[in-house]
């Protein structure tokens, strides 16, 4: 495959999945309560706080020219309004690392984690928020800003949007579960999943409260009202406007979650109203964007009754979606008709244990991303999603998504074939 000379092929990680005791984080909070939804905490996750040197030198060493990570809020302001330089000066040299080897930093400003201080004042459903997510970015980038060319300000913004929709779903099932376990009395296990369930959320409820001051935090991976969903692209567009203000040549994006969205016969309308809750209706925030950060995993299809499971037989990767590598080029295709921005793949890849499998999807989403560069779509990087086994959030470190296996054991690291096929598609 032929990229142009200055194509960014990288990885990507995200600062509480991998650097380790992010203990000032809201997820540190809610992974340590006794009915927490998490498999496990996050602990000392992959140490790359300590370890990043390593971690770039085999990102470097194995041919890839880019590393997309994110800068931690709860740990650069713990308190609100105390600032840790400290915290900073180790991001610069995290930054220095990686020019130091060769490869471009492209810096996330949030991804998922907020300080826990934020979330007691009410989180990413509270006006407020707009403002200390700005103070947050100017004060990064007065620091940061003469190291950095790519900042993502807020990673998969829609999240929310996507949960909200989700959690609709679960109530509806729950719903329907409460009926059955009613009308079938003496079937013991529905109604005891049922009743456990249920208690589990009192009682977590409880302990959100005395953790945040409210039983039901708005972390920022919540599901989110049209009012907070409105608010996180305030908070985007009011960090840019503070970053452009002190360098405007930085080039800055938001980064959206995407799935290929198929219609099949009479799902066309299902599908549509996908993409614009997906997509379109955040266009008036971020039109002017210098680019959008495409993350793709999978595709979605739609039919006459509305999503569909996926095709029978197809192949499933450990998070349960299907194995769709060609997903990345359809949605970057639809991207482009609708965005003018340069589109950069912040995130794509697969959980398998099976590496040979991984080299498959990374060669046929490159081989899209490369269809698209030669049609003169303005893609200009590719990341895959993750440089490491990590804390997949509340699965835990079950998920192996990473171009390298960490032994948390040792904390040693072990690169994977698919790290240096990577490599070689420059
Ligand atoms: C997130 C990552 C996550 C990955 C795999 C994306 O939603 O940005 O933090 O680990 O997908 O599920």
């Amino acid at each position: 495959m032929a990229f142009p000379k200055d194509f960014l092929i990288g990885a990507a990680t995200a600062a509480h999945q991998v650097e380790g005791n992010n203990t000032n984080s809201d997820y540190w909070l809610q992974e340590q309560m006794p009915h927490t939804s998490f498999a496990e905490p996050s602990g000392p996750a992959c140490d790359h706080y300590n370890r990043y040197e390593e971690d770039i030198r085999l990102l470097a060493d194995a041919g890839l020219n880019a590393y997309r990570f994110s800068v931690e809020w709860a740990r650069i302001e713990p308190e609100e309004g105390r600032f840790d330089e400290a915290e900073i000066e180790h991001y610069r040299r995290v930054i220095a690392c990686c020019r130091a080897h060769g490869v471009e930093p492209i810096v996330t400003l949030m991804h998922f984690t907020s300080p826990a201080w934020l979330i007691r004042k009410g989180g990413w459903e509270a006006e407020t928020t707009v403002e200390y997510f700005r103070r947050y970015a100017a004060y990064v980038t007065e620091r940061l800003g003469g190291e950095i060319s790519y900042i993502c300000t807020i990673n998969e913004a829609n999240m929310g949007l996507q949960l909200a929709a989700i959690a609709k779903r679960f109530q509806l099932m729950a719903q329907q579960a409460a009926k059955n376990a009613k009308s079938a009395e003496g079937t013991v296990q529905v109604g005891m999943n049922f009743e456990k369930m249920m208690e589990n959320m009192k009682f977590a409820a409880a302990e959100n409260a005395q953790a945040f001051g409210t039983p039901q935090p708005q972390i920022f991976v919540s599901s989110r009202t049209p009012e907070g969903d409105a608010l996180v692209f305030r908070a985007h567009q009011a960090a840019k406007a503070a970053i452009k203000a002190l360098y405007p040549d930085i080039k800055v994006g938001i980064t959206l979650s995407m799935h290929d969205l198929q219609a099949l016969p009479g799902g066309e309308s299902f599908a549509e109203a996908a993409w614009d809750e997906e997509f379109r209706h955040y266009l008036p925030y971020i039109q002017d964007d210098d680019f959008l950060g495409v993350q793709n995993y999978t595709r979605t299809q739609y039919g006459p009754e509305g999503q569909l499971p996926c095709p029978a037989g197809a192949e499933l990767t450990q998070m349960d979606y299907e194995f769709y590598p060609e997903a990345l080029e359809h949605v970057l295709r639809r991207v482009r008709e609708e965005f003018r921005g340069d589109l950069i793949v912040t995130e794509n890849g697969v959980a398998v244990s099976d590496d040979s499998r991984r080299v498959e999807f990374i060669r046929r989403a490159l081989q899209g991303v490369s269809n698209c560069v030669s049609d003169g779509i303005p893609v200009k990087g590719y990341c895959y999603w993750s440089l490491m086994d990590n804390f997949e959030w509340q699965k835990g470190y079950s998920m192996t998504f990473g171009l390298i296996a960490v032994d948390r054991a040792t904390m040693e690291r072990h690169p994977k074939e698919s790290l240096a096929f990577l490599g070689r598609q420059k």
